[in-house]
């Protein structure tokens, strides 16, 4: 799905939150979205989602308006993980990612085997299909994370919007859930706070102060020069022997704090 966004702002109390970011996402891509805490890549996701009231700049899919679609229709083609997911009611496990099939479901298509198939496979690909049954409030915090990413799985979005989705994982859910993204056949746009697993997107667009002000290939954007300026630290590029790939060391900059 071909996401087109231009101008797209947003204001709280007077104050410019995210101002004038436009976006062009190719179908398929994972992008990453990186930037210092406040930048506004939570505010940015939820503008990109349609998700914000009293939003300026315009998104399209697929060359249609997302403010001419109902929500119902949005919510078949976008699905949202946010930072802070959570559920207040005393769900189970399968329940929450069935929840991920409202958009599709009516009174003509009711809940079906291949939807019971697709919540399945949805478990299966966090690997929680073993805890199912247990109640949400019991879940452990990277638990929760993973469920609410199954949850998106089974809403079947063609644009899968993640805010930090590794930041409760263990290290293998970390790997996990990166070699999941990007073999899915679908749109991602994520908010990561690990650069070293932003190397692993196909682009990324640095927020800083409410503007996107670098967007490229990976190497090319997250430059010793963007993170003194834009993270306020100096690294070491190092590369890996086995495979060539890039990996940062960061450290303080002597004459911060
Ligand atoms: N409703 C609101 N009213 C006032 N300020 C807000 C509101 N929502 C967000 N902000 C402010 O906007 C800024 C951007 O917030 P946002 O959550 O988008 O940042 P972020 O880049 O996702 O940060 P983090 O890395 O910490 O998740 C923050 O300074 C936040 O305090
Ligand atoms: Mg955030």
């Amino acid at each position: 799905m071909k996401l087109v966004a231009q101008g797209l702002g947003w204001k709280a109390a007077g104050r410019a939150i995210v101002q004038g970011v436009d976006l062009d996402l190719v179908p398929g891509e994972t992008f990453g979205l990186i930037g210092p805490n406040g930048s506004g890549k939570s505010t940015l996701l939820r503008l990109i989602a349609g998700l914000l009231p009293r939003a300026q700049g315009q998104v399209w899919l697929d060359g249609t308006p997302l403010h001419r679609m109902p929500r119902r229709e949005i919510a078949r083609r976008i699905a949202l993980v946010s930072q802070h997911a959570d559920t207040t009611e005393t769900l189970t496990v399968r329940d929450a990612v069935e929840l991920g099939r409202t958009p599709w479901l009516s009174a003509f298509s009711p809940f079906s085997d291949l939807d019971r198939q697709i919540v399945d496979d949805a478990l299966d690909a966090v690997e929680m299909r073993h805890l199912a049954g247990q109640g949400w409030p019991s879940l452990s915090g990277g638990e929760r994370q993973r469920v609410q990413i199954a949850r998106a799985l089974a809403q079947r979005p063609r644009l899968l919007i993640l805010d930090e989705p590794t930041n409760h994982l263990d290290i293998h859910h970390q790997l996990a859930l990166l070699r999941l993204v990007a073999g899915l056949d679908m749109t991602v746009v994520m908010a990561l706070h690990d650069l070293n697993q932003a190397m692993g997107c196909d682009r990324v667009g640095v927020m800083q102060g409410g503007r996107m002000v670098a967007c490229g290939r990976p190497a090319d954007v997250i430059s010793t020069a963007l993170l003194s300026e834009t993270f306020r630290v100096g690294a070491r590029i190092l590369t890996d022997p086995a495979d060539d790939s890039l990996l940062y060391r960061f450290h303080m900059l002597e004459n911060d704090g």
